[in-house]
Formats: structure tokens, C-alpha cells, sequence
């Protein structure tokens, strides 16, 4: 019964998942048109971001700036076609990508003469995520929630807290699985063939990389922008930008956070109802307790109906950070040449359909629970540590239970 049910639940995600699937079509076959795959393609400049932060107060003209933050990028990060690792700032001390599977990610698709596979990213990825990894693949703006510029560098779904990466075992997580109720397909059969088998873990260093590479060419922007600073490739300024950047990635690992061992009743089913229904209670006190404020977005009954609606970091950083309400489309309009997309508020999740992007298992709902959901509303939860308030472990798994027993069963 419940399985008949389940596939009841799935049909908004698998409705987003085909409509993904039928606009990936429609993109690839844009792409043999306007060449996407070929050798030819070149970074796009982040328009947006210099369009963003020129807007009040300064007179330099926003694609003037980006194209000449792109070209000094292009001399520490390489081209499309030919990537490089800027070892000369680095020196060999920071390691933050493996460049052997960048070099497979990146390129026109196809063997090279050494018969490896090459261009798995713009095989795989390009229709949703753009060759420069903008979020404005060719299907992009049929799609909600729209795919990811990698290049703000922010994550949603981490084992890591906020500010800091994710770290490889996340980005891994997040193709093997795809994410559910998003139009991200999960790669899983990837790495259950033969032939492909390493291509999730190349796709995760080709991620790093462009995620990498979009950070610095952002805050090289801003520094020109904000401070003035000269876009030249001596300014240790601007080396040094490049430093902190790979810096936070080579080390996200040790800022993992671990998850509690979780007690008895999480990974055992209750079969008594009273038992059941005392655990409910107290779940549904700590969502409901004003120190949580789940209510406040994910609404009395966790429909996602709350009282609160906000817009993500993506948008917002062209929008409300540049002056510009949302809300207006004739406000918001005069980015669209710069790329931007029309906003679109960040739903709270609705937990009767049971359809966790970040994964079901009760660990990975822990995670966002406790540690926020990166770039969206969704702030972590105050965790009683050190004499500060907030909730217990055995409280946090509590109410891990009664989000999960949301889920419509009837
Ligand atoms: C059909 C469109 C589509 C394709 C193809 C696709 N993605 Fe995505 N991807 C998305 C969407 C949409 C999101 C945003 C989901 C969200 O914000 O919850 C996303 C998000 C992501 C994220 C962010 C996860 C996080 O924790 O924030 C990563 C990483 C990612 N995709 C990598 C890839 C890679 C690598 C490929 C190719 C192997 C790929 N995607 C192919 C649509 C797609
Ligand atoms: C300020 C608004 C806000 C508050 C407060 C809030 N959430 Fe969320 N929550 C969101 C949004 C928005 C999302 C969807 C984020 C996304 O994936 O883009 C979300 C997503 C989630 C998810 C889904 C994770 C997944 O993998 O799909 C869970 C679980 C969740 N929230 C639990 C909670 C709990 C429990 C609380 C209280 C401790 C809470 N939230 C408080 C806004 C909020």
C-alpha cells in the first residue's frame, strides 16, 4: 500500500524529472546547431556579477569589466578546451583538484589520440549547467528549481557547515543519487558500467574546478569594482584571492561535521502505536517551539505553507544586493541582458511528499536540519552546545523522526 502511494507522491518530481529530460533533448539538439561541443567555445564572462556591483555608484562599464576578468582568469585557469592549474601562485603546497580528470571533463566530446574519453561535462552536464558552469545551460530557464551556477561557489547539500565547501564525498553523493524533485538526473548508471565507471569521480574534480575558477573571477571583479584594484596578473592582491579560494576547498574535509549515532528509533520501526505517537508529540513540540521556527516556513502542518518567502543568495545577489526589488518585473528586467533569469521565490519544502533533494536517509535529514541548506532560507537549528540553547541530540533525532512521519500515508 504504502508503495502505491509512493508513486503517487513522486509525480510532481518525476513530472519536473521529464520535463527535464524532454528539454535536454530539445538543448542538445540546440547545441549541434550552435556548437556547443565544439573546440571552438570559449568562458562566458560574468556579465551579471560586474552588472550587479556597477549598478550604484560607478561608472565602469559592467562588460568591459567582466571580459577583462575573464581573460586574466583565463591565464591562471586555462581555456574551455585546454585547462590549466595556476601552480605558480599555489605553489605545490595547496592540491584542491585533480587535473588529470579536469583534462577528461573538459573539451569537445570524444577520444583524443591517446583513446581516452574526453568532454564528459559537456556530454553529461552543459544542456542544464552552461559550458562555464553559469547555471544558463541552453534548458536552464524552463527549469525550477533553475540549475546551479557553480561559479557562486555555495552548495546546498553538504556535510560540511555554512561558509565552508562541500567536500568530495557530498559532490559524489549528489550525481550518484541526482537530486530528487529537481530536474538534476542522478548519473548512478555511470559508475555501474564498465566504460564509464570513473567518470562521477572526474565529474567531481571538473565541479571543484569551475567552481574554483567562478569564485575568483567573482571577487576579482568585486575588488576591481569596490577597491579599484588594477586587473593585472602581478597584483599580489588579486594572487592572493586565488590562495583563499583553493584554500577553503582543499580543506573542507576536516570541517566535516559528524552525525550523532542515532538512537533505537530511528533506524528500527516502531510498531507501537502509543510509542509512535508519544514521539510525534515531542517531534511536533520542537518544530512548533519558537527557538526552531520551522513553522515559520514549513507552515503549522509542514506543507511547506509557512508565513515566510525569500528568494536564494543566487538571486538575491543581483537583485536585492544591486538595488533591484525582485518582485518588479520592470525593475528586475534591465539584467536580462546581462543573463539574469526571472526570480522565482525558494519554496520550503513540503514534507507530505516525502521528495528529500538533499537525500532520505535519516542522517542526510539530520544534516540539513542541523547544519541549514547553504544559499537558500533554510538556517540551521540552534543545537544545545556550550551553555547556548537549543536542541539536545536525542531532541534533534526527534524531530528528525517526526519530519520523516510526515510523509502522506493514506
Ligand atoms: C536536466 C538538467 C540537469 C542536468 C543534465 C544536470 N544537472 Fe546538476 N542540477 C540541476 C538542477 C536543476 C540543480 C539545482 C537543484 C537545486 O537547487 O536544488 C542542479 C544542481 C547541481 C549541483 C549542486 C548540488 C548542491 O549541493 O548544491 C551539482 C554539483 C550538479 N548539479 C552537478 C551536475 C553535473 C556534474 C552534471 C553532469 C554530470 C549535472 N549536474 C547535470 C539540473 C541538471
Ligand atoms: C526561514 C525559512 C525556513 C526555516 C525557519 C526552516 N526551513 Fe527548512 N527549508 C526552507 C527552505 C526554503 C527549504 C528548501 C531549500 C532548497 O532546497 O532550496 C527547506 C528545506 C528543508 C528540508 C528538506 C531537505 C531536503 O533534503 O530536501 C528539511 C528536512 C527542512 N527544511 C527541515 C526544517 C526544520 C526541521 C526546520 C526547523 C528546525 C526548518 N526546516 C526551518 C526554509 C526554512
Amino acid at each position: 500500500m504504502i508503495r502505491s502511494d509512493l508513486g503517487n507522491r513522486q509525480l510532481l518530481p518525476a513530472y519536473h524529472n521529464s520535463v527535464g529530460w524532454l528539454v535536454m533533448l530539445f538543448a542538445l539538439c540546440t547545441c549541434a546547431f550552435t556548437g556547443c561541443g565544439n573546440s571552438k567555445a570559449t568562458y562566458k564572462p560574468n556579465d551579471l556579477h560586474a552588472a550587479s556591483l556597477t549598478r550604484e555608484g560607478s561608472d565602469l562599464e559592467p562588460r568591459g569589466v567582466a571580459k577583462a576578468a575573464s581573460a586574466l582568469v583565463e591565464q591562471w585557469f586555462g581555456s574551455l578546451d585546454a585547462p590549466r592549474w595556476p601552480s605558480e601562485i599555489l605553489g605545490g603546497e595547496l592540491e584542491a583538484v585533480r587535473m588529470d580528470s579536469v583534462n577528461r571533463c573538459a573539451g569537445p566530446v570524444g577520444r583524443g589520440v591517446d583513446k581516452v574519453e574526453r568532454g564528459v561535462y559537456r556530454k553529461h552536464c552543459v544542456s542544464c549547467h552552461g559550458l562555464s558552469g553559469d547555471g544558463l545551460g541552453a534548458a536552464a530557464m524552463l527549469l525550477e528549481p533553475y540549475p546551479r551556477d557553480f561559479r557562486r561557489g555555495t552548495f546546498k547539500f553538504k556535510s560540511t557547515p555554512i561558509g565552508k565547501k562541500p567536500t568530495r564525498e557530498d559532490i559524489h553523493r549528489t550525481l550518484y543519487e541526482g537530486i530528487p524533485g529537481t530536474a538534476m538526473p542522478s548519473f548512478r548508471a555511470l559508475e555501474e558500467s564498465k566504460e564509464f565507471a570513473d567518470d562521477i569521480d572526474d565529474l567531481v574534480e571538473y565541479v571543484r574546478f569551475l567552481a574554483i575558477r567562478g569564485e575568483v573571477e567573482r571577487r576579482i571583479i568585486a575588488l576591481h569594482v569596490r577597491e579599484g584594484v588594477a586587473l593585472d596578473e602581478t597584483s599580489e592582491q588579486l594572487r592572493e584571492v586565488v590562495r583563499q579560494v583553493v584554500e577553503k576547498w582543499s580543506s573542507a574535509s576536516s570541517d566535516q561535521v559528524t552525525v550523532p549515532e542515532s538512537p533505537e528509533f530511528i533506524h528500527s520501526p516502531i510498531k507501537n502505536p502509543q510509542e509512535h505517537s508519544e514521539l510525534m508529540q515531542k517531534g511536533k513540540s520542537h518544530f512548533e517551539s519558537e527557538l526552531t521556527a520551522c513553522v515559520k516556513c514549513h507552515g503549522t502542518s509542514g506543507a511547506g505553507d509557512g508565513t515566510s518567502q525569500d528568494y536564494d543568495e543566487w538571486t538575491k545577489d543581483w537583485t536585492i544586493l544591486a538595488g533591484i526589488d525582485p518582485k518588479h518585473p520592470s525593475d528586475w528586467k534591465e539584467m536580462k541582458p546581462f543573463g539574469a533569469l526571472k526570480p522565482v521565490l525558494t519554496k520550503p519544502r513540503n514534507f507530505h511528499w516525502g521528495a528529500y533533494h538533499g537525500g532520505k536517509s535519516p542522517s542526510e535529514i539530520f544534516k540539513r536540519i542541523v547544519l541549514g541548506i547553504e544559499g537558500t532560507p533554510m538556517p540551521p537549528v540552534a543545537r544545545a552546545q556550550n551553555g547556548n540553547p537549543g536542541l539536545t541530540d536525542q531532541e534533534l533525532w526527534e524531530l528528525v523522526y517526526y519530519v520523516m512521519h510526515l510523509e502522506d500515508r493514506s
